[in-house]
């Protein structure tokens, strides 16, 4: 039987990308829907070029959940990935997906997490405190931003001349690397 994810994603959508592409020829999994909250996520862009469907809703819809969740149910997804995405989870979506929606977060949390902790924003806080590692963390969805149970943790260096932007490349290294391993991993288990 094979496995539906849909990813949502608020900008940029390289993770949605990256797990797109690692799961096209995968018999068992594949990513069958985009759903965004910006009208102006390159997202949107990435996922019209991969031949795959996708959606924005504004904030509303968010609030409300309700139209989601029944798009979701009519793709038949079954795993929801959450890739770069900045609105709130509806309580219904996230009822609805109980241990099979997850999120990825570009440090290593509990540190540097929570509301309005995302981006570059995450990277200037690890080095103003001076960190000498950081890394990204896999977590599940709750309804408290990062607090969700961790899943994995995966570590790179801070190095002294680091920039914001330099760390965020070592970070998205990680990232590209392991966030489709442990989906897939995550997705065998269910
Ligand atoms: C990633 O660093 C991810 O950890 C965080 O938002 C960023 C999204 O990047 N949650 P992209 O949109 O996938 O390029």
């Amino acid at each position: 039987m094979i496995t539906n994810i849909a990813i949502l994603a608020s900008g940029n959508g390289s993770n949605a990308e990256n797990i797109a592409r690692h799961f096209m020829s995968s018999p068992k999994v594949k990513v069958a829907l985009i759903l965004t909250n910006s009208q102006k996520a390159y997202a949107l862009k990435r996922s019209r070029d991969l031949g795959i469907p996708c959606a924005y809703f504004s904030k509303e819809f968010w609030q409300d959940g309700q139209a989601i969740l029944s798009l979701l149910r009519s793709y038949q997804i079954g795993f929801v990935v959450l890739a770069g995405f900045l609105a709130k989870i509806p309580d219904i979506i996230l009822q609805a997906y109980p241990q099979r929606m997850v999120n990825i977060h570009p440090s290593l949390l509990p540190l540097h997490g929570g509301k309005g902790m995302y981006g570059d924003r995450v990277h200037e806080d690890v080095l103003r405190c001076g960190d000498k590692e950081s890394g990204i963390t896999i977590h599940y969805t709750s309804e408290v931003y990062d607090a969700g149970q961790i899943i994995a943790q995966y570590h790179c260096e801070v190095k002294p001349d680091d920039t914001p932007d330099t760390l965020a490349t070592r970070v998205h290294a990680l990232e590209y690397e392991y966030y489709p391993r442990v989906i897939e991993g995550l997705i065998m288990k269910l």
